[in-house]
């Protein structure tokens, strides 16, 4: 067969032409290998990476070969073409199985770090109580209220008129000296007891008052067993028209609030006393918690433990606030909540209620929770 100048040329230029194309089919599948090789299954993050770069970036090896494709014969490049992408979609769809088994492992790793344990019950958060004394004041607050007595709270700083003046105190009384009471300065001082809420309530309001008072007092004593400088009271006083309130009013509210709160078998006894803001004043005692009675060291022996002092209201302690004692007449009491709870939960010393040692706090926990 004779080859003429052309076909011969012709065969040359396609023969020149196949080598190229063969090469670049060449160093498709070498960049395949050379990937397929470097996506091993240890390869690292920063190895998937600069893989994923070199090979699939925008100036990457094959993105290199595409602006290559011209030189491939037009017949060629389809082929070329649907290699460059096959090659891609295979790089790509392995990059993205490492990637993903790369991050399982991360994640298995950092859950293996916190051993977290789900089953674990949850860390028990320390639940404060409230405080005995404060049960106690609740309690008593409760019987009063549910015998119709109004509940409202009153000034701790006073002046010498309604702590001491307005109450029927002389002008030489002991208890307005330096050494009981807390004096501040401009005149004032710390409320020696809760009767000034007598006092701030009826110069403000009318008859019929049915009011409790509770608040904190303050008098100079060392904190001992039996005082302390800072203590609370409940004040109750009841005024209506002369007549409508009396001593036998004073005696059943009395007991009838100390039978509620220490017992109904309790025995209650009125003894005739002394205050300036009350006449005739009675001070009232409880059957000896201990002994019922009976006479024990507690109560010396005399079966009784003083609890209140109360009496009819003075008409000087009326007049004071405005009202005729010809027109209203009434009663009052007042008590110790802190000398009232040491009784009835037997307590033997008043500063284990100032200490805040949890060990004793906590034995009224339950108490507590009964109230809530
Ligand atoms: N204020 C008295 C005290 O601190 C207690 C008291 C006694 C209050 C008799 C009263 C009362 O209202 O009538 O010891």
């Amino acid at each position: 067969m004779r080859i003429s100048a052309w076909s011969l040329r012709l065969t040359v230029l396609s023969l020149g032409q196949w080598f190229r194309n063969s090469l670049m089919r060449e160093q498709l599948e070498e960049i395949r290998e050379r990937a397929l090789a470097e996506l091993g299954d240890d390869a690292g993050d920063a190895q998937i990476e600069a893989v994923r770069v070199r090979v699939l970036g925008r100036s990457g090896e094959l993105t290199g070969i595409m602006r290559r494709m011209r030189e491939a014969p037009p017949e060629e490049r389809p082929a070329i073409g649907r290699l460059v992408n096959e090659i891609k979609d295979q790089l790509e769809a392995r990059i993205a199985a490492l990637v993903e088994i790369r991050k399982r492992e991360a994640m298995a790793r950092s859950l293996n770090a916190a051993a977290l344990d789900v089953t674990l019950p949850g860390a028990r958060i320390a639940r404060g109580s409230l405080h005995p004394v404060t049960l106690s004041r609740e309690r008593m607050l409760d019987i009063f209220a549910a015998m119709g007595f109004e509940i409202i709270d009153t000034q701790d700083v006073e002046d010498d008129f309604h702590n001491f003046g307005a109450l029927n105190f002389p002008a030489d009384h002991p208890a307005r000296e330096m050494q009981d009471t807390f004096f501040l300065p401009g005149g004032m001082l710390l409320r020696t007891h809760t009767s000034n809420g007598q006092i701030r309530v009826m110069e403000r309001r009318r008859p019929p008052l049915a009011v409790v008072c509770p608040g904190n007092c303050y008098r100079r004593d060392e904190l001992s067993v039996r005082a302390s400088p800072m203590f609370s009271q409940i004040e109750g006083f009841m005024v209506d028209r002369a007549g409508a309130v009396t001593m036998a009013h004073l005696k059943g509210v009395l007991t009838e609030f100390l039978r509620a709160f220490f017992g109904s078998d309790t025995g209650v006894r009125f003894r005739a006393s002394f205050f300036p803001f009350t006449e005739p004043s009675a001070e009232v005692d409880i059957s000896c918690l201990l002994c019922k009675g009976a006479g024990c060291r507690v109560c010396k022996q005399s079966g009784w433990t003083e609890i209140l002092g109360s009496g009819m209201i003075h008409p000087n302690v009326l007049r004071a606030v405005g009202y005729d004692p010809k027109e209203y007449q009434g009663f009052a009491f007042g008590m110790g909540v802190e000398r009232t709870s040491l009784l009835r939960l037997g307590v033997d010393d008043l500063r284990l209620f100032f200490e805040n040692d949890l060990r004793f706090l906590e034995q009224f926990r339950s108490a507590s929770e009964g109230a809530l």
